[in-house]
């Protein structure tokens, strides 16, 4: 989808050009037993952008982040990142380069935030069980590199504040970022989020549209699995839409608005008409139909 032109190639040593393919998914098949929860998907993602999965429930959604980051074998197919083949070991799959948030979320609940964030670093962290004992010079001065940058992501996720606060204590939607700020820890180039506005009030979900934004501003691109239409559409360079496992459509956020497919498989209804306008002839139809004395075929102009 993406092209990468003369003009984009990179100077040597000057880090990935604009447009490296990052994660290259290709035939991955998940079954279980007699279920194909993901069959046969193909998913590419580059740097620089921000790609939305979406699909109904059931739809192989979180399989497929699952045969992503090495938390399951795919019966078939590859996953790359960067052009290699990533094993099939979750904290192998982190220290190459692919860090995630899970669905339900997945915190230290009785550690504190800035000691959750430090948990997320030990993939970067070099210092053996020998120099942690023995706490020398070297094993400090890590241990106070790993802490600033915790603190930095803290701040990059508004939870400075919150920093000796217990995970468990946080408000849902701190929770939500909080796993953010400790996949990002693992200086990831790319992030996998699984529905990181779930339960979110709207104020809440904005917040995190710009910290996807400012995410991928500091080189790492996204792939994000979200119910929250309006967040992807508003968000994503491009969406892929899966249905009982198989990739039905992948374009950018207009072209995937306007499928019919899409439109029939899992939005439903078309957005068309005013916001709310289908919803609000509901409730008017079904007051009416409360209402004594218009109980006799009232709701006029309602067929389907
Ligand atoms: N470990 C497993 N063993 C057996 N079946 C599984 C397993 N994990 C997922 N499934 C099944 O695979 C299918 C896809 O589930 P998955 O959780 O990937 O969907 P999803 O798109 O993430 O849905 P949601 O939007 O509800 O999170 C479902 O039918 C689910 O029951
Ligand atoms: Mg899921």
């Amino acid at each position: 989808m993406t092209t990468t032109t003369p003009a984009d190639a990179p100077a040597p040593g000057s880090g990935p050009a604009p447009g490296e393919v990052v994660l290259d998914a290709s035939g991955v098949t998940m079954r279980f037993g007699g279920l194909t929860a993901v069959r046969n998907v193909n998913l590419d993602v580059h740097a620089g952008e921000i790609v939305g999965l979406i699909g109904p429930n059931g739809a192989g959604k979180t399989t497929f982040f699952n045969c992503l980051t090495g938390l399951y074998i795919p019966t078939e197919g590859t996953v790359r990142y960067k052009g290699t083949v990533l094993p099939h070991r979750s904290h192998l799959v982190t220290q190459a380069g692919i860090a995630r948030t899970f669905q339900n979320i997945r915190l230290f609940a009785n550690m504190t935030v800035l000691e959750n964030v430090l948990v997320g670093r030990h993939t970067r962290t070099h210092e053996g069980l020998f120099s942690a004992l023995i706490r020398g010079p070297r094993f400090r001065r890590a241990e106070q590199e790993s802490e600033e940058r915790a603190m930095e992501l803290l701040r990059f996720t508004g939870l400075q504040d919150k920093r000796e606060h217990l995970a468990r204590n946080l408000p849902y939607g701190e929770q939500r970022k909080l796993e953010i700020a400790r996949a990002l820890a693992s200086e990831p180039g790319l992030l996998l989020l699984d529905e990181p506005t779930a339960g979110m009030t709207a104020v809440e979900t904005t917040a995190t549209r710009e910290l996807v934004l400012a995410v991928r501003e500091q080189g790492t691109a996204v792939l994000v699995i979200e119910h929250d239409m309006r967040f992807i559409f508003n968000l994503c360079d491009r969406v892929a839409v899966l249905v009982q496992g198989e990739k039905l459509v992948e374009g950018t956020p207009e072209t995937v608005q306007r499928d019919e497919r899409v439109v029939a498989a899992y939005l439903g209804t078309p957005f068309e008409g005013e916001p709310g306008e289908a919803e609000a002839a509901e409730v008017q139809a079904a007051e009416e139909a409360d209402t004594p004395g218009a109980q006799h075929g009232q709701q006029e102009g309602k067929t389907d």
